[in-house]
């Protein structure tokens, strides 16, 4: 592990650490992080991460390969942090049923880890201010179609795994909640809705980057079920740029507030409007249910945030419209693609 950084550094200048920096969200997190100037230090163990997110290296940027727990532990005495971003989590309702176990102690251990460690890391020893990604999934299968945080959240049974994913991050909530109440740690939740843009793969479930690497290769964009369940997309970009402005505000402390767009999208529209942005030859290819999960799989008809708190709170207002997402993204994948084939 790299040596602290603490006797370089000037003592104005404000240290932070993102958990899951090396992936989708948390790359975009530190270049506006490195921007207005902090040291950041990443931990992240490359399990859906890519080192190469992190670009070609910054004189202000240490990244340890581990798992949180394990690189938390192997801190000395003098890491202390101004900010803390906990991103590191196992992604996604499909890799909670790829690897249950997995999945489950992760987002709860390495949670529980980095709350304990954020009550005695701050500056002067006191706590450390510290944000928690959560996810729109906690909401469950609400009865209204706009979300707004301080719903009741409804479940489906414990022998359907796929809510598993949303009670790891409600118990998430609760720990983060709870520190803020009874240990004094300054701790902000974001329920982020769907994030979208370059450098998400489409590996783990993820629609959109799924759809633009279909219609590039000229492959039919498969949509499950009837293709009319919507969802709202917003540009990592609008979102790693709110995340800073709420931890730094003190009023923010000890809430929950929903990140995201509010504007829907049926997921047949959005393959459509793939094609469209990228003048692709393939066809949409309607997939049911019951073929996409064998196992059975309840998906939500509509999802959309009430954005009022954040914009109350800190103001947010997405610029990047869904348009030039699809085509910075596949910019991307093609490049990805060109790379793949000349190694072939
Ligand atoms: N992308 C979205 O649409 C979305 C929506 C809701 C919530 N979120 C939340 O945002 C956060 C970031 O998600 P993302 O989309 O960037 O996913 P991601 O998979 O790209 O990022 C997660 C990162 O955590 C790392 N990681 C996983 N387990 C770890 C561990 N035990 N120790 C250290 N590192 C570990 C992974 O290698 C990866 O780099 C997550 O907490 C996720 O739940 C994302």
């Amino acid at each position: 592990m790299p040596e602290s950084a603490e006797e370089t550094r000037a003592p104005d200048v404000r240290r932070t650490l993102v958990t899951g920096g090396a992936g989708f969200v948390g790359s975009h997190l530190i270049e506006v992080l490195l921007e207005r100037g902090d040291h950041v230090t990443v931990i992240d163990n490359l399990s859906t991460g890519r080192q190469s997110n992190l670009g070609a290296g910054h004189a202000r940027l240490r990244f340890i390969e581990s798992t949180v727990t394990r690189a938390l532990d192997a801190f000395g005495p003098g890491e202390r942090f101004d900010e803390i971003y906990h991103l590191a989590a196992a992604v996604g309702v499909q890799l909670i049923l790829e690897d249950p176990i997995g999945s489950i102690e992760t987002n709860v251990e390495q949670t529980s880890a980095v709350l304990r460690f954020a009550r005695t890391h701050g500056r002067d020893g006191g706590p450390a201010s510290i944000l928690l990604t959560s996810s729109s999934e906690v909401y469950g299968k609400p009865a209204s179609d706009v979300f707004c945080e301080d719903d009741d959240v409804v479940y489906g049974p414990t022998t359907a795994l796929r809510w598993s994913y949303a009670q790891t991050k409600a118990i998430d909530e609760y720990l983060a909640l709870a520190h803020h109440a009874r240990c004094g740690v300054p701790a902000v939740v974001v329920r982020l809705f769907n994030t979208v843009g370059p450098r998400q793969v489409g590996s783990y479930g993820m629609v959109l980057p799924r759809f633009v690497e279909s219609a590039l290769r000229g492959e039919p964009l498969k949509v499950f079920g009837d293709g009319e369940q919507s969802r709202c997309f917003c540009d990592v970009r609008d979102v790693v740029r709110v995340l800073p402005k709420l931890l730094g505000s003190q009023a923010c402390a000890g809430r929950v507030f929903n990140v995201g767009s509010d504007e829907s999208i049926s997921i047949r529209a959005l393959a459509e409007a793939v094609i469209a942005t990228l003048g692709s030859t393939s066809t949409v290819s309607m997939v049911p249910y019951g073929d996409a999960y064998p196992g059975g799989f309840e998906d939500l008809r509509h999802r959309r945030p009430s954005l009022e708190r954040v914009r109350s709170a800190v103001g947010f207002e997405p610029k990047w419209n869904l348009t030039d997402t699809i085509q910075d993204l596949a910019n991307e994948i093609r490049q990805q693609l060109v790379k793949e084939e000349s190694s072939q």
